[in-house]
């Protein structure tokens, strides 16, 4: 391959050079674009543009391929748990015994927040989306840490992320508990990651809670799998964010306010309701598939689609396989599960779905290792937020240590009213 496109326009001919990615990616560099020739790329919805070169994920939605770090996702699922799948995305390798348990400590000790912390989530209208409290608690965190929010100090950045890995359970946890007018549960240094937030959030007002192992590799496996997906809607928030030189906090709340969107991770919510209205409406797929197909309704297939995988999500085989086992072991059959096979198997056979190469995504099948596990559906994109939490501060922190790093500040086509004189207040319709 050349290293340099050509555009010819009239006259004018420019070079371009292209950037190629370890696994031959290829990128046109159109920074120089404008300046060569007063012109900008047009791009609604970043369809086809690279915003940055990145060495953490690599996805290929052709193929249903994602790693991370170079490593498969179905490998990491199988053999890591989500502290060393943390530390993988954070650090670009996997640690060995004495880092992993060195950074598995450090993580367990912080997981308390400071009582202020606690009487803002408290304070809360019981029915306030999770989802709001976790991105207010968030930001609201840092206001208890001001000699470490400068995000050129990696000392202070060092500790910032461990503390925001450490506390997201707890804040997410005490939001439930407020909300259900539950006693709240504090974290117990003696237990796990996984172990700790399910104890916080499910165990009786003594703190009992006795954690299924089978629940606990179950929730290890959704928080891996949702790590890091690459340039998505709330990672990229999270670069554009931090561009601006803005603290990690408040890059993070950021991104779980774009998360919390229903077309992004607010989907898994949004895919159990829908999976529980079908149940009410006697189980009828066909009409909700016929929904989707109309073009005079507004309605989507929740859990269906996605703008890079045009092949089977790998994440949502990796989930239905885990749901399966799950509930096979629980001796129950979740009605809803039966539902999701049914609605899969019809959306893949229909013309509809085949032509747009709509399949199932990762948000179809995660809710319904939620509900078995005891999770309740509003809380299901606050889990999503715990699970991506590293991948975020992966791509913050490489943003930040990039050589080519610039403000985030993309162009636009004016399309407005061209120059117009003022009227007076008098004169106006
Ligand atoms: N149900 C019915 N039709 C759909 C769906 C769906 N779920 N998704 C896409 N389409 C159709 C869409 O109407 C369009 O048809 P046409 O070409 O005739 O106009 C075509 O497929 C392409 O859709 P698009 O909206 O241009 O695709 P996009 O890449 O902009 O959007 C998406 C991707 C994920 C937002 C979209 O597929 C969607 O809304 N899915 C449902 C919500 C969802 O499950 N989101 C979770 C995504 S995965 C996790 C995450 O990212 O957080």
């Amino acid at each position: 391959m050349s290293e340099n496109a050509r555009l010819i326009n009239g006259e004018q001919e420019i070079e371009f050079p292209l950037i190629i990615g370890s696994e031959q990616e290829v990128g046109l560099d159109i920074s120089k674009l404008r300046a060569q020739t007063g012109m900008i790329t047009l791009d609604e919805g970043f369809v086809n543009t690279g915003s940055t070169r990145s060495a953490i994920t690599f996805l290929n939605g052709e193929q249903g391929i994602l790693r991370y770090c170079g490593y498969a996702i179905e490998d990491i699922a199988d053999k890591c748990d989500f502290i060393e799948s943390a530390y993988l995305l954070l650090n670009g390798e996997l640690p060995n015994s004495e880092q992993l348990s060195e950074f598995r400590s450090a993580i367990i000790s912080e997981m308390d927040i400071p009582e202020g912390l606690i009487n803002i989530i408290t304070s809360f209208p019981k029915d306030a989306h999770p989802m709001a409290v976790l991105s207010a608690a968030v930001n609201a965190l840092s206001t208890y840490y001001q000699d470490q929010v400068d995000p050129l100090d990696c000392g202070q950045v060092k500790s910032s992320i461990r503390r925001l890995i450490a506390t997201l359970p707890t804040i997410a946890a005490y939001s439930h508990r407020h909300a259900t007018g539950q006693k709240l549960i504090t974290p117990c240094p003696e237990l796990g990651y996984v172990e700790n937030f399910l104890r916080m959030m499910l165990a009786d007002e003594d703190g009992n809670y006795e954690a299924d192992p089978d629940f606990v590799d179950a929730l290890n496996l959704l928080l891996i799998v949702h790590a890091d997906h690459e340039q998505n809607c709330s990672t990229s928030t999270v670069r554009m964010v931090g561009s601006a030189n803005t603290n990690v906090y408040a890059s993070i709340a950021a991104g779980i306010c774009a998360l919390w969107g229903p077309l992004h991770g607010g989907a898994n919510e949004a895919c159990v309701n829908m999976l529980k209205q079908i149940a009410a409406d006697d189980g009828d797929v066909e009409k909700y598939v016929d929904m989707a197909k109309d073009k005079a309704s507004s309605f989507r297939l929740m859990g269906f689609g996605h703008r890079v995988y045009k092949n089977y999500d790998p994440r949502a085989r990796i989930f239905k396989k885990a749901c399966d086992e799950l509930l096979e072991k629980l001796d129950t059959d979740d009605p809803l599960f039966l539902i999701a096979q049914k609605l899969e198997r019809v959306a893949l056979e229909d013309e509809y779905f085949v032509a747009r190469k709509l399949y199932p995504n990762v948000d179809f099948y995660s809710g319904v290792i939620y509900r078995a596990i005891g999770i309740p559906v509003e809380m299901f994109t606050v889990l999503f937020a715990m699970g991506r939490l590293p991948g975020w501060i992966a791509h913050w922190q490489e943003m930040h240590a990039s050589p080519s790093k610039r403000i985030c500040r993309p162009r636009q086509v004016y399309t407005g009213p061209n120059g117009r004189e003022l009227p007076e207040i008098s004169e106006r319709s």
